[in-house]
């Protein structure tokens, strides 16, 4: 049987998966009385994901006054800043016993979910920031870490004075650093040898290393599955290394480097707008090939959130499987690494 929904209610204290150390600040969500399944409302008006380093000023206005006007909601409406970072620890750090086998506990981490619930939490997260500027057509920035033109942190991201800056980050890493996207903090990377390395990288973790689902995507998760199967190519290697490479250098890596707090960081959100981009792109290069698994236990599993409207609604994977079904595009650039056949 497919993963289902959590019972909000039995959201516990999680663990931080760093330091194996319970959490000592509750990250769970609010209740509610009524869940609602949720249908994708009809697209009207595309929403369109800009590259963060071709936005521009007027854009990123918009988008920072969207992100302050968050964190002034008040601190329990599920739609607040620390609210819906906390969503994000919730469901990564072990806090709810998986529905169906109470057992084991959920981690949407690690396996096939991947891809969908992260789809599924910036959907959301982008329609409430939305809603809060009136923009129907807003849409989240993609940090283009695969594109040498966006291998940096966003400028914008970084100036003290924006709601979009977060102190908790590594002070090395800031611009002009090149993004590593093989960073470990054991064994550095030659600075000259990142750029290249990255196409190297992004090549072997789109194209090379992906011919079953499976590879891309993670592995099953089901009831009764214990947390973490296997993440996909892009789970395991580039978008690891990135929360790592922003985040503190300590051992609980916070902001970014911590499932838990990681949302905490608006950078977070254009990061993962970058690899929900990558599975569009991937299931494009995929041409007559399978996309997706035909499976009833992946297309029918569940999740909760709270949408725009702060109301909580169940939605499923086989929603996720067209982003322009779900209302956005992305801005088209360049793909240098699929020239980088190493
Ligand atoms: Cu939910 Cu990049 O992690």
């Amino acid at each position: 049987t497919p993963i289902t929904s959590p019972d909000l209610s039995k959201c516990t204290t999680g663990t931080n998966l760093n330091t194996q150390q319970p959490i000592d600040e509750n990250c769970c969500p609010p209740q509610s009385t009524q869940i609602i399944d949720y249908k994708l409302p009809r697209v009207d008006k595309m929403r369109f994901r800009p590259a963060a380093h071709l936005a521009g000023k007027e854009y990123f206005a918009k988008f920072e006054k969207a992100i302050a006007l968050m964190k002034a909601l008040p601190p329990d409406d599920p739609r607040n800043f620390m609210q819906q970072a906390n969503v994000h620890c919730a469901y990564c750090n072990l806090t709810y016993p998986q529905t169906g086998d109470t057992k084991l506990k959920l981690q949407i981490h690690n396996c096939w979910h991947f891809y969908p619930w992260h789809r599924w939490y910036l959907y959301f997260y982008e329609r409430i920031l939305g809603k809060l500027i009136d923009d129907p057509t807003f849409g989240l920035p993609f940090w283009n870490w695969d594109n040498p033109d966006g291998m940096v942190m966003p400028q914008e991201f970084v100036r003290k004075e924006s709601p979009l800056f977060n102190g908790r980050r590594n002070q090395q890493h800031l611009p002009p650093a090149a993004t590593d996207l093989a960073y470990s903090a054991q064994s550095p990377t030659n600075p000259k040898k990142i750029i290249p390395n990255n196409l190297t990288i992004m090549y072997s973790e789109m194209v090379r290393n992906g011919s079953k689902l499976e590879d891309f995507y993670g592995a099953k998760y089901v009831t009764g599955t214990e947390p973490s199967p296997g993440p996909g190519s892009v789970e395991r290697g580039s978008h690891i290394a990135l929360h790592g490479w922003v985040g503190e250098a300590t051992p609980s890596g916070m902001d970014m480097g911590n499932l838990y707090s990681t949302g905490r960081d608006p950078l977070f959100f254009s990061h993962h707008a970058n690899v929900d981009r990558l599975w569009t792109i991937w299931r494009g290069l995929r041409e007559s090939k399978p996309k997706d698994f035909p499976d009833f236990d992946w297309l029918n599993a569940d999740f909760l959130f709270y949408d725009e409207n702060a109301r909580l609604v169940r939605v499923k994977v086989v929603d996720t499987l067209d982003n322009e079904k779900m209302g956005y595009i992305y801005q088209d650039v360049d793909l240098p690494w699929l020239k980088n056949r190493p």
